[in-house]
């Protein structure tokens, strides 16, 4: 979650070995989570319906490198409703810390390029960003760097401190990306680097933040004994991808409420062609104040709901880049994938989860970034299709998966969906009945289940539970 003060939102390795997924030895069953308390704000009735898995599996599909972008249409948006199959339980206000040290957010397990988790030498791994405890939770964005923790049941986590060594980055602030494994100990770090220059006279820790957004690689090595995991390397750092202004907004071309954004890349190996994409969060290209919202992104809407002209500003998209070398360090933009035109300013570390044949694109997404006229919770939305590149049609219908429950709108974010459709996320902000506490910790991982384009909340799972699927 980004909140800036408004004003300031204008502005190789030769082969890539995988490691193999020995099923039977990752299918211990999941141990039992807190008993969390559901919601008793949330309609009971079933949620509106999404396409079957068969209309998913026939709808359009494209290949990866052509210009078609799918749309979140505001008339599908404006079916977003929480109800008891999509609404996250309720936190205590004393849930577990996993450190006295770091504000922890963001977080994502160390993978095989198949985007699964999985161990180095018997350990689990885990990328989150941190910050320290000291200053206000709300100012974490601003000195952000990427931690590492490690766990050898993926539950009961040990913080080691700070991935990319001192001085080392590009920016100012280390934001959201993937880690993935490569070779018998290489790990590629894929990240956003914000700010300019690291230590340059425009990192600043108070307001005017640098927030240039860039997408870089830096490459290292992990190492593992009895004790835990540590990490070396990671001092070369290369940017392989900034905003072109045509189809990912530059910073320049970016005014409130548009809410510029270049980040969090989410690197995996598409099963359809073996070839190596990204995708993350943008904006549609060109200066705010020109984009015109199109039936395409407005869909069949009611009669009497007014499209409010500033919505046309409200412009987040899912872009698209293909590696072009075999070490990963060179790429090629692609069109977006999704944009949310019209509908919502913000489509944050989106990340696809390949499941019975069909592509699933999440994202997640705030009830601050709605543009006028529509609304949600905090949550994570998702799209189907039966493609990377397709006409993704939104879950459930309007394209939430898992929201916020009323009572405790700001409680869970940055839910990631993995491949064995749990859901880890962290605590934002628990309701106290005496204001908000701070979370910054993993918060209980949620079990989904998925028929076609419908998903269920089906089980609580242990706080910060992100169990490996694979070994190295
Ligand atoms: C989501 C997010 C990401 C970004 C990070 C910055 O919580 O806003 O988009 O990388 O947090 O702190």
């Amino acid at each position: 979650m980004i909140r800036r003060p408004i004003r300031l939102l204008a502005a190789g390795v030769a082969t890539l070995a995988l490691a193999v997924t020995a099923a039977s030895a990752w299918a211990a069953p999941a141990p039992k989570g807190p008993d969390l308390k559901p919601s008793t704000k949330v309609a009971m009735a079933k949620q509106t319906r999404g396409i079957t898995a068969a209309k998913a599996a026939a709808l359009a599909s494209y290949k990866p490198t052509d210009n078609f972008t799918a749309t979140w249409k505001r008339a599908d948006a404006l079916k977003v409703a929480g109800d008891a199959t999509n609404t996250t339980p309720i936190i205590p206000p004393d849930f577990p810390v996993i450190s006295q040290d770091v504000w922890q957010w963001d977080t994502w397990p160390l993978t095989n390029i198949d985007t699964k988790p999985i161990t180095y030498k018997g350990w689990h791994v885990i990328m989150s960003l941190v910050a320290p405890r000291d200053i206000p939770f709300g100012d974490r964005h601003w000195v952000a760097r990427i931690g590492y923790y490690y766990s050898k049941d993926g539950h009961n986590w040990i913080y080691g401190g700070h991935l990319i060594p001192e001085a080392r980055g590009i920016g100012c602030m280390e934001w959201a990306g993937t880690a993935i494994m490569t070779g018998k100990n290489t790990v590629r770090q894929f990240y956003t680097t914000v700010g300019h220059q690291r230590g340059g006279p425009t990192c600043r820790t108070s307001p005017p933040y640098d927030t240039m957004q860039r997408l870089a690689v830096t490459q290292g090595q992990i190492h593992a004994d009895s004790k835990g995991v540590w990490f070396t390397g990671f001092t070369k750092h290369t940017v392989i991808a900034q905003p072109d202004g045509k189809y990912y907004q530059t910073q320049d071309q970016g005014i409130p409420p548009t809410d510029y954004a270049f980040r969090d890349p989410f690197i995996f190996r598409n099963p359809k062609d073996k070839k190596i994409y990204a995708v993350w969060e943008g904006n549609t290209g060109g200066l705010t104040g020109t984009y015109q919202c199109t039936k395409r992104d407005l869909g069949n809407l009611p009669p009497g709901h007014t499209v409010d002209p500033i919505s046309a500003n409200y412009t987040g998209n899912i872009g698209l880049m293909k590696a072009t070398n075999k070490s990963l360090t060179t790429w090629k933009l692609l069109s977006p994938l999704l944009s949310a035109n019209c509908v919502n300013r913000q489509t944050e570390r989106p990340h696809v989860v390949f499941s019975k044949g069909l592509t699933y694109l999440f994202t997640i997404s705030h009830k601050f970034t709605y543009a006028p006229g529509v609304t949600g919770p905090d949550g994570v939305y998702g799209f189907v299709g039966p493609s990377l590149r397709s006409d993704y049609r939104p879950m459930n219908g309007s394209g939430l998966v898992l929201g916020n429950p009323p009572e405790a709108p700001e409680q869970n974010y940055s839910h990631e969906v993995l491949p064995n459709l749990m859901v880890q996320s962290f605590i934002d902000q628990v309701p106290t009945g005496n204001g908000n506490k701070p979370g910054g910790t993993l918060a209980p991982t949620l079990q989904l289940a998925f028929d076609g384009a419908n998903s269920y909340l089906t089980r609580v799972l242990p706080y910060g539970y992100i169990p490996a699927m694979a070994g190295n």
